[in-house]
């Protein structure tokens, strides 16, 4: 290959990154029931990305789509830019981690994690080799002589990651698999997933309701609302820029003030005059927008400041303690009050501002 052409290709590949996954309109009904409106989503090669949604917002069927066990009602489905979209399972070259394990219960550790090779007669040597080195990924190099009800829930699942990460698949599904979990072991889950994705490179699509596992996991959040998908984008997107009352409401605490935006360039709300935030675009003057602050971000004093409101409840979580303020119109106001700061009490008159830049506005 001549230098010139290797430039080329450095080149392209920057500006365009390789797509796994690409689906266009995809749709599914279940009689009068659209469970997914056309969907349209690309999936970069080597990205963990991340189905997140309250239910019944389609997370499981879009899944489901993916890797064959349903038929779409439209669209299409493209995987390493061929088109899979009535392709069988098996010809997808998926890996799929349900929730509900579905462990061989009569088989050990060793024969739930062959399975998939006996099914594709991969020889006895090549068989070992991937075995022990999938248990082994998982942590589970000494568990191999043992059956699932010899096991923790925890392990159970890593047995059911070892089965599916054996056959090396280039894309890995897993839907809600951790959310059987308690706290402490579904943190240590994710870190472990964390690092199986870094060490194997493999593009993984994790669906879950939880919002602190999706920005702690992903590369990208994929955010569905009833069938459709509300926004996609990094974690520190999805949070600091929700373009919709819906994400900024679905992902962290939001305040949300509503009212409307004033020639002078304030946001008049029934509680105050806000200033607009940093970036604002005059052609949303006059109309009705909402503004969105993040709990950490409103400051509290004791005068001045562009609302006030009535303390209402306390709310102490370890880290730090949430204070719940009412306003005159009955709004309610989360903010923070970390160690150090004045402490607050209940039915202390506040007065709260915060950086222009830190606000966000939504149309309606
Ligand atoms: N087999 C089915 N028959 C009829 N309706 C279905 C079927 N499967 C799903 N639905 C409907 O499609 C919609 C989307 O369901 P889906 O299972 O994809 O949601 P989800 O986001 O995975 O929810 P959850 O977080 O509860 O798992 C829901 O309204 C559901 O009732
Ligand atoms: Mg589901």
């Amino acid at each position: 290959m001549s230098y010139l052409a290797h430039q080329d290709d450095v080149h392209s590949a920057a500006l365009a990154p390789e797509i796994k996954m690409r689906i266009a309109g995809l749709t599914k009904k279940y009689g009068a029931t659209t469970a997914l409106h056309p969907v349209d989503l690309e999936v970069r090669s080597g990205e963990l990305l991340t189905l997140l949604g309250p239910s019944g917002s389609g997370k499981t069927t879009l899944l489901q789509l993916i890797c064959g066990l349903t038929a779409p009602n439209g669209g299409q489905l493209f995987i390493d830019g061929i088109n899979k979209t009535l392709a069988p399972t098996h010809q997808r070259d998926i890996g799929v981690v349900f929730q509900n394990y579905a462990l061989f219960p009569q088989m050990t550790v060793q024969e739930n994690v062959a399975f998939p090779l006996q099914m594709r007669r991969t020889s006895r040597a090549e068989s070992d080799k991937r075995i022990k080195h999938a248990l082994e990924i998982v942590g589970l190099a000494n568990y191999g002589h043992r059956f699932p009800g010899e096991l923790s829930g925890g392990q159970q699942q890593r047995v059911a990651l070892a089965r599916c990460l054996v056959y090396q698949p280039s894309l890995i599904l897993m839907d809600e698999s951790l959310s059987a979990l308690d706290r402490q072991l579904r943190e240590n889950m994710q870190v472990e997933i964390k690092r199986i994705h870094r060490e194997t490179g493999a593009t993984i699509i994790f669906v879950t309701h939880d919002q602190e596992e999706a920005l702690a996991l992903s590369d990208r959040v994929c955010l569905m609302n009833a069938g459709r998908i509300e926004q996609i984008g990094t974690p520190l997107e999805i949070y600091e820029r929700p373009q919709s009352a819906f994400v900024a409401n679905f992902i962290g605490i939001s305040n949300i003030v509503s009212g409307q935006v004033t020639a002078s360039g304030q946001l008049a709300s029934a509680d105050g005059l806000m200033p607009l935030p940093d970036g604002f675009t005059p052609a949303q003057n006059n109309s009705s927008a909402t503004m969105v602050i993040r709990p950490e971000y409103i400051e509290l004093a004791d005068h001045g400041g562009y609302l006030h409101g009535d303390v209402v409840e306390t709310i102490y979580v370890g880290s730090e303690t949430r204070l719940l303020i009412k306003l005159a119109s009955g709004t309610l106001i989360t903010a923070r009050q970390s160690a150090g700061q004045k402490s607050r009490q209940l039915g202390e008159r506040v007065f709260l501002r915060w950086q222009t830049s830190h606000a966000r506005l939504l149309a309606g």
